[in-house]
């Protein structure tokens, strides 16, 4: 193998959007305007939040996405270049980079309202004219703010015995290819409850159970303060998070979930990798931000320290 086919940790296909975002004492309801703070723009987006993590970790990272030929488009690769993230892949122009409105209230908790513009351009044909990335990729990573046309052709294009790790969001119906893919399908609550349809049950177990059921060969199920629960077919098993104070749990759930497919590349078991991602997840809500706030290996290291004593 050359030296520029050599296997890299990661690759990441997904969105990136610049994050605007506006504090809230509540938010909104329909009809109602509320004051918010002076506006904040951060990088983020699900992919550039998954692949700006796991670089930050130390994993040798690629992103496939598209930004527009834009200022936001220019935060977004000084952002990913910055932590390490290689972008030979990132495609530009088509339409304005994604933009994603995001209010953040004071207990942490955000909405959002994403306008894709650029990564609803990212196609099946630019998956397929990235094949030296998938040649070189061991685990895969997607979620859905880019076409499901795309999303399938991200799993048709993994080396065989690549591994591809799905967030379904924003949550939409999966198609069976993709879905058999999954190793592991990681979702939160919302997310399960959408993908698992009517009759969800309440219990994450439930969830898991009923989610295995639809082919994934695992599945993680995301509870927030609560850790996270790992399934495969074989056992099932709860792992607690760190008690942390949350100021801003934006992107928590994409450093999460970088770190765990990082960590399966690397070959931990399905519950030791949740155990490190749920570290990753609970040190990314201490901070603001999505990508502004992930833990480098060192920080993560003295945070877990931290939150020991
Ligand atoms: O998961 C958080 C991300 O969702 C934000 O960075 C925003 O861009 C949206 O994609």
């Amino acid at each position: 193998m050359s030296a520029r086919q050599a296997p890299r940790d990661l690759l990441v296909v997904g969105s990136a959007n610049a994050d605007l975002v506006v504090g809230v004492e509540r938010r909104p309801a329909a009809g109602e305007t509320v004051l918010g703070s002076d506006l904040a723009v951060h990088p983020g987006g699900k992919g550039a939040n998954q692949a700006v993590a796991a670089a930050r970790l130390g994993a040798d990272t690629a992103l496939l996405a598209r930004v527009g030929d834009d200022a936001h488009g220019r935060l977004l690769t000084g952002s990913l270049r910055a932590a390490g993230v290689d972008v030979s892949g990132m495609l530009t122009g088509g339409a304005p980079t994604g933009v994603a409105l995001i209010t953040v209230d004071p207990s942490g908790d955000n909405s959002i309202v994403v306008s894709p513009g650029a990564n609803a351009r990212l196609t099946p044909a630019d998956v397929e004219a990235a094949g030296g990335l998938f040649a070189r990729a061991g685990v895969v990573s997607v979620q859905l703010e880019i076409p499901p046309a795309t999303v399938a052709a991200v799993a048709r294009a993994l080396r065989p015995g690549a591994r591809l790790v799905l967030n379904p969001s924003p949550p939409a119906p999966l198609d069976a290819a993709v879905l058999a893919a999954c190793d592991p399908l990681v979702v939160n609550e919302h997310e399960a409850r959408v993908v698992i349809g009517e009759g969800a049950g309440e219990e994450p177990e439930e969830w898991a159970a009923a989610l295995l059921a639809l082919g994934p060969r695992s599945v993680v199920v995301t509870l927030g303060a609560g850790g996270a629960l790992a399934a495969d077919g074989e056992r099932t098993v709860r792992v607690a998070s760190p008690r942390v104070e949350a100021v801003d749990t934006t992107g928590a759930g994409d450093a999460f979930t970088a770190a765990l497919a990082w960590r399966l590349g690397l070959g931990d078991d399905l519950v030791a990798a949740v155990r490190f991602a749920v570290r990753v997840g609970a040190a990314a809500v201490t901070r603001r931000g999505a990508q502004d706030s992930y833990p480098t290996r060192g920080e993560l290291a003295a945070f877990a320290e931290e939150v020991r004593a």
